[in-house]
């Protein structure tokens, strides 16, 4: 069986569980608690996290089924996290429809978010004893350090003199922990023990890394209607970004100076003109050569960690796609 016709019958599979483990919490139900569940997860996404977890259990040689509790975890976690970092980020669109707050409130999207990260655990819950113990240590642990990273990004964008080696370990708590935890997640529901483990979590870490770093570049030189996102608004919010890093270090570094602190309402004139500006700087800058060199090393080190699991190489085809994929994604 190929390596597409394995990632396609994961998805379906996938689908299946989630559309069934959601039941209970029908849309319409509680008041509407659970519409923007709904909306959100229907609305797709790429489904890296959850994919991860199944393609590392079955690598590992277990059935699916095994880490189908971690994969709705992370993925309903994972969209948890959206509709919070959405308020946070005052973000109008997501998967190319309004956001959660937008469509309908900030309380919907709060509560709604909450209720989604309970749902998180009930599904991880089911997880097999004998590999719960250690699924649920680190699920808890990324958590944890997802908030931590969101709660540096909030930060920087206040703060003066954020360097690169502060950004890099907050990118790696806000985004790249969990893709890190979802592919050694299934690994441990597949029975694996620590060194195997942590391989697969390295793995991770660094497709997480140039994911991230791709989810940069996106922001200021992506399509609206590929990324499903506002165009520009790390730009916007000031977000102390690689890029933006590298361009304020630059001979360019005075524009971004002269627009910090500007925040002008969303979708005015003013609000063009400082993406433009900015964007035109990082451009000038080179901005995104730094960002392209980041990425190749942590594909290389994704790839290191990769050659430590000595998978046959029909097993190690998916993975190794997948790190160079996140790189050169336009959505
Ligand atoms: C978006 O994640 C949030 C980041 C960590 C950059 P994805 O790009 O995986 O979002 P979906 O799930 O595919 O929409
Ligand atoms: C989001 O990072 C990370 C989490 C949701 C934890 P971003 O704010 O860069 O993600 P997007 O660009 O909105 O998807
Ligand atoms: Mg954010
Ligand atoms: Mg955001
Ligand atoms: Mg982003």
């Amino acid at each position: 069986m190929t390596e597409a016709s394995s990632e396609h019958r994961w998805r379906e599979e996938l689908n299946v569980a989630m559309s069934a483990f959601l039941k209970p919490y029908a849309s319409g139900t509680c008041d509407g608690l659970y519409d923007p569940i709904h909306y959100l997860l229907g609305l797709g996404g790429k489904r890296i996290r959850p994919l991860l977890a199944l393609a590392t259990c079955e690598a590992e040689g277990e059935s699916l089924a095994k880490a189908m509790p971690s994969a709705l975890a992370v993925e309903l976690f994972h969209n948890f996290t959206l509709m919070h970092d959405d308020i946070m980020d005052e973000a109008p669109l997501r998967r190319g429809r309004p956001t959660v707050h937008v469509k309908w409130d900030e309380n919907a999207a709060i509560l709604s978010g909450d209720v989604m990260y309970t749902l998180a655990l009930t599904a991880l819950a089911q997880t097999h004893a004998s590999a719960l113990p250690a699924v649920l240590d680190l699920f808890n642990a990324t958590a944890r350090e997802v908030c931590e990273g969101q709660q540096s990004d909030m930060a920087f964008e206040r703060m003066e003199g954020v360097g690169e080696s502060a950004y890099l370990d907050m990118i790696q708590n806000k985004t790249s922990v969990l893709l890190a935890a979802s592919a050694s997640m299934g690994a441990l529901s597949a029975g694996v023990g620590k060194a195997r483990s942590q391989a697969w979590y390295d793995y991770g870490l660094n497709v997480g890394l140039a994911f991230q770093i791709q989810d940069v570049l996106l922001d200021a030189f992506g399509e609206s209607g590929q990324t499903g996102k506002q165009v520009g608004g790390d730009i916007l919010c000031d977000k102390k970004t690689l890029i933006w890093l590298h361009t304020a270090s630059s001979e360019h570094g005075e524009v971004l100076r002269q627009w910090l602190g500007i925040q002008p309402a969303q979708g005015s004139d003013q609000a063009a003109e400082k993406i433009r500006c900015v964007r035109d700087a990082m451009e000038a800058a080179g901005a995104d050569v730094r960002a392209k060199e980041l990425m190749r090393k942590h594909v290389d080190l994704a790839m290191d960690a990769l050659g430590r699991l000595e998978l046959p190489e029909d097993k190690q085809q998916w993975f190794a796609a997948l790190a160079e994929h996140v790189t050169t994604r336009n959505h």
